[in-house]
């Protein structure tokens, strides 16, 4: 995946050179002539290098710098300066710029000082992939089930994760559908990319398009600063939409559209980003039914319906009930120090005749979500020789 860089100059001729240099060491360019402009790209395309002239006429690239950083997080921002104070690059720093360059400044050294960001950047959200994924890892292991019904479950999840296709998980609440979309996740190529889950019923109709497409500066009453949405965040990696039967109408035909085109526009934008996501869908509802009542669009249901994968409720897999009640009360034991040392087969009996509305669900608690980005920096070839003047 090629990485993107975003040039914010005044100038027309820096803007021009950055751009042609960035595209032959083999980088995506944006340019932008002001901070606003840089803003409303980067809230449309996932950006991973920023680099900004300090002195401009609308806002001065520090403040700039500072918006990129509330938009995106993980930007690698470098600062252009043409006086070269430290007092500016302490500033610059401040705000979350990972270094500054002083004009006249070498392509070449801009090259290695976005290199050096790129790698480190790199390093950084590796690790907290890392971290991320032994807790993933302690949590795929307790995903208990030795039903026949489990297994086929398990032999499936690993069928579609090595693919790409958009997948539909049914089930009742806390039959673990949200454990399956971590399973798949984590098993696929998209690993090492970010897994985004937006539960689209916890989330206020109003708020939810921006949630998930982002917004621009000023796109209504309230939008201080440009946002990323889930969407471009999602980037590379898989967005699970948990709760999809709950989403409105409206909402819908948008989460069409990037379904099929895999393009969305943020709110108060009309420029059109593009995304590399892979789609994961949850619902308790019988989305069928929905379709009848006119609640779910019917294209949406075939566009999302492309690998089903049912989670039978635990009444219809009692063998596993067992190895579930076992699980719990030893986790419950090391949690809160207890001594218990299980139940009784009395006892057991009458677990395995409870009806389970709420299924696997022991402790009502939700399980966190993961959010990170990654990438590699790109090589180039050699470079010397060609300069930025100073301003
Ligand atoms: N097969 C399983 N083995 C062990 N624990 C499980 C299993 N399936 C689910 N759980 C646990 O049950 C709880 C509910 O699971 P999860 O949140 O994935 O369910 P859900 O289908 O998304 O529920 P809801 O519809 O209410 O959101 C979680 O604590 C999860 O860890
Ligand atoms: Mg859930």
């Amino acid at each position: 995946m090629k990485m993107r860089v975003l040039v914010i100059d005044d100038e027309d001729a820096i803007r021009r050179a950055l751009d042609r240099f960035f595209t032959e060491q083999g980088y995506t360019v944006v340019t932008a002539s002001s901070v606003t402009e840089g803003l409303r790209h980067a809230a449309e395309q996932p950006i991973d290098v920023a680099v900004v002239d300090l002195v401009m006429a609308d806002v001065d690239g520090v403040e700039g710098v500072r918006r990129l950083r509330q938009c995106c997080p993980d930007v690698v921002a470098i600062i252009m300066t043409g006086f070269g104070t430290i007092q500016s690059a302490v500033e610059a720093m401040k705000a979350g710029a990972f270094h500054y360059v002083t004009k006249p400044f070498e392509l070449e050294d801009l090259a290695r000082v976005v290199a050096t960001g790129l790698e480190l950047r790199t390093l950084k959200v590796e690790n907290r992939i890392l971290k991320q994924q032994l807790r993933e890892r302690y949590r795929l292991g307790n995903m208990i089930g030795q039903s026949e019904a489990m297994q086929r479950v398990f032999s499936l999840i690993e069928k579609v994760a090595a693919t790409d296709s958009t997948v539909l998980i049914l089930g009742e609440s806390g039959t673990g559908k949200e454990l399956v979309a971590r399973a798949i996740h984590y098993n696929s190529r998209r690993a090492e990319r970010p897994l985004i889950t937006v539960n689209c019923a916890a989330i206020p109709e109003e708020l939810l398009e921006t949630e998930l497409f982002g917004h621009v500066k000023g796109a209504f009453t309230g939008a201080a600063a440009t946002h990323q949405g889930k969407f471009a965040a999602a980037h590379g990696g898989t967005i699970f939409l948990d709760e999809i039967g709950d989403m409105s109408m409206k909402l819908q035909v948008k989460i069409l559209r990037v379904l099929q085109e895999r393009r969305f526009e943020p709110v108060g934008s009309s420029k059109v980003a593009e995304v590399d996501v892979r789609i994961i869908a949850a619902t308790n509802q019988e989305l069928e039914r929905a379709v009848k009542e006119r609640r779910f669009r019917e294209d949406l249901y075939y566009r999302l319906n492309v690998i089903p994968v049912k989670l039978p409720p635990l009444r219809d897999r009692r063998s596993d009930i067992p190895l579930l009640v076992n699980h719990f009360v030893k986790a419950i034991t090391v949690t809160n120090n207890s001594a218990v040392k299980g139940v009784t087969d009395t006892a057991m009996r009458v677990l395995m005749r409870h009806y389970w509305p709420g299924n696997n669900r022991a402790n009502g608690g939700a399980q966190g979500g993961g959010d990170a980005r990654s990438g590699g920096p790109a090589a180039g070839p050699a470079t010397a020789g060609r300069r930025i003047p100073a301003t």
